[in-house]
Parts: C-alpha cells; sequence; structure tokens
C-alpha cells in the first residue's frame, strides 16, 4: 500500500493548497482518567497542531481537567457544553469553533487512546493529496485491538450495511479518526446535520462523497480503551439504523425519479 492509503471515491485533483494550521477537536464525556495522557501525545505527535476539547459538562469532572490543560498549554483549547447531547452535537459545535478561526485542517479524535495520536502525521500526509481523510479499521493494515467479537461484528455489519445501501465505496464508513480540509467541511451543509449519534459519521462520510470529494482511507490500529466506559448505547444503534435507512430509501427513490439526492 502506497503512503496515500487506499483511495475510495472521486478522480484525484491536480493541485489541492497547502494544509494550514490543525486543529484536533476531542468529544468527551467522562473521560477523566483518559483526556490528559491523550492531551500530552497529541502535542508530542504533532507539536504544530492545536486541541480543541468539546466537554458535555461530564459529571466526573473531565471538562475541568481540560481547563487546567489549557491554562498551562496556549494550543489547548476547551468548548464547553451545558449537558449530553451527543458525539454528533459536540462535533458540529467544534466544527463551528474552529471555522471560526484559522484553522485549515480539523481532525477528529477520541479521548480514549482508540485513535493513537502518533497515527496523525499518516493522515495527514495523505490529505495534502485528498479533500477527506478516514482513518481506516477495515482496509488491509488496519486492525482492532482488544475489542470484545459483538463490537466488531457491529461496526463490520453496520460499514457493510451503510456502503451498500448508500452506494458508498469506503469499508470503514462509521468510523471516528478522520483529518479534514476546512473547504471540505464547508461543502458538506453542516448546517442540516440532524445526526447525534455515532451515525454523524456517516453522515458526514456520505455527504462528501455525494459532493464529489476525494476520500482517502489509511489503516489504522483502534486500539480499545483501558480507562473509563464506551457511551456506545442501544438508542444510538437505533438511531444509525433508522437514518442510514431513510437515507439510503430517500437516495434510491431520488435517482428513480430522476432528481440528485438531498
Ligand atoms: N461531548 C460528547 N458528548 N462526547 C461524547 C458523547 C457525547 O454525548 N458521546 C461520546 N463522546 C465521546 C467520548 O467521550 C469519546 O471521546 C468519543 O466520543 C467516542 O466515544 P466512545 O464511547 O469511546 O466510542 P466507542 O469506542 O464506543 O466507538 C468508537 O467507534 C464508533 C463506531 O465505529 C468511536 O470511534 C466512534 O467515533 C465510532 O463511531
Ligand atoms: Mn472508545
Amino acid at each position: 500500500m502506497n503512503d496515500g492509503g487506499d483511495r475510495a471515491s472521486a478522480a484525484p485533483r491536480e493541485e489541492y493548497g497547502p494544509l494550514g494550521t490543525t486543529l484536533v477537536i476531542i468529544p468527551t464525556y467522562n473521560e477523566a482518567d483518559n483526556l490528559a495522557p491523550v492531551v500530552a501525545r497529541v502535542r508530542a505527535a504533532v507539536p504544530e497542531a492545536h486541541v480543541l476539547v468539546a466537554d458535555d459538562n461530564s459529571p466526573d469532572g473531565t471538562g475541568k481537567i481540560a481547563d487546567e490543560l489549557a491554562a498551562d498549554d496556549e494550543q489547548v483549547h476547551v468548548l464547553h457544553r451545558a449537558g449530553k447531547e451527543g458525539l454528533g452535537a459536540a462535533y458540529l459545535a467544534g466544527f463551528r469553533w474552529g471555522l471560526e478561526r484559522e484553522y485549515g485542517v480539523l481532525v477528529e479524535m477520541d479521548a480514549d487512546g482508540s485513535h493513537q495520536p502518533e497515527e496523525l502525521p499518516r493522515l495527514l500526509t495523505a490529505l495534502k493529496g485528498a479533500d477527506l481523510v478516514l482513518g481506516s479499521r477495515w482496509v488491509p493494515g488496519g486492525r482492532v485491538v482488544n475489542w470484545p467479537r459483538g463490537r466488531q461484528l457491529l461496526s463490520r455489519g453496520g460499514s457493510t450495511y451503510s456502503r451498500l445501501l448508500l452506494d458508498v465505496p469506503l469499508r470503514d464508513i462509521t468510523g471516528g479518526y478522520r483529518a479534514f480540509r476546512r473547504e471540505t467541511l464547508e461543502k458538506l451543509g453542516l448546517t442540516e446535520v440532524a445526526s447525534q449519534g455515532y451515525c454523524f459519521q456517516v453522515d458526514l462520510a456520505r455527504r462528501a462523497v455525494q459532493s464529489g470529494c476525494t476520500v482517502v482511507e489509511v489503516p489504522i490500529t483502534f486500539v480499545e480503551r483501558e480507562h473509563g466506559d464506551s457511551k456506545m448505547s442501544r438508542d444510538i444503534v437505533v438511531e444509525a439504523l433508522w437514518r442510514v435507512t431513510a437515507w439510503g430509501v430517500g437516495g434510491r427513490v431520488s435517482k428513480a425519479l430522476g432528481r440528485t439526492p438531498g
């Protein structure tokens, strides 16, 4: 595999502009044991990048830890949100924050160490020739460490279902380790995104493909968290299932009627 990873959509353009400053957005809900180590690893792996913690008023005090990190480091910022509104809402607020400022690249990264900051330089290198880079568990070279069998099946099943139904040629469409160019986010219609839970990731990936973006999947090693709990829940799975099905059916109906999908 070459350094650019798997190219999975529109043909690459000839010219891509320079990348600009990177903002790594880390959404948090009860990540008190995980936040400081992951922020330190980001700062070490990509020293020029800034970090934005988007905390939903975590009862375990993660927001206070974020404030302490920000007080010690001018490249660390905090967005305090009133309460738990889901991963999608936290990222939308984080993107808005970054797009209002001078950042050229916006990165999504989990707080729990599953997305290894040491792999970020590879994602950023691939972004030099792409509009969006996905860290991918399900391309050759990608893998998952310590995930229970049930979770692997859910993730692979969710990716396969979405790929087939949405006609989106991506292997890891639910993953949450991604690097966007600012211009990519600006054309995805973020104000219309209603996805709250993890289907937010599917939503953005399908919007990127439908907008003709070049999306590249780069293999990553996803390491299951050692501290704290996953926020995955039945409600999140149910939301993903109905939204993906609705997008898929809606897209097919529009196609049959000769309209472009909305
Ligand atoms: N602010 C905020 N609000 N953060 C949240 C919320 C929320 O409501 N829900 C989850 N998070 C944060 C967590 O604190 C963590 O940093 C990150 O989002 C991912 O949450 P996990 O609960 O650790 O996710 P996971 O490990 O089960 O799921 C992983 O796989 C999913 C499916 O592939 C993640 O990589 C997801 O991004 C991915 O969609
Ligand atoms: Mn996790």
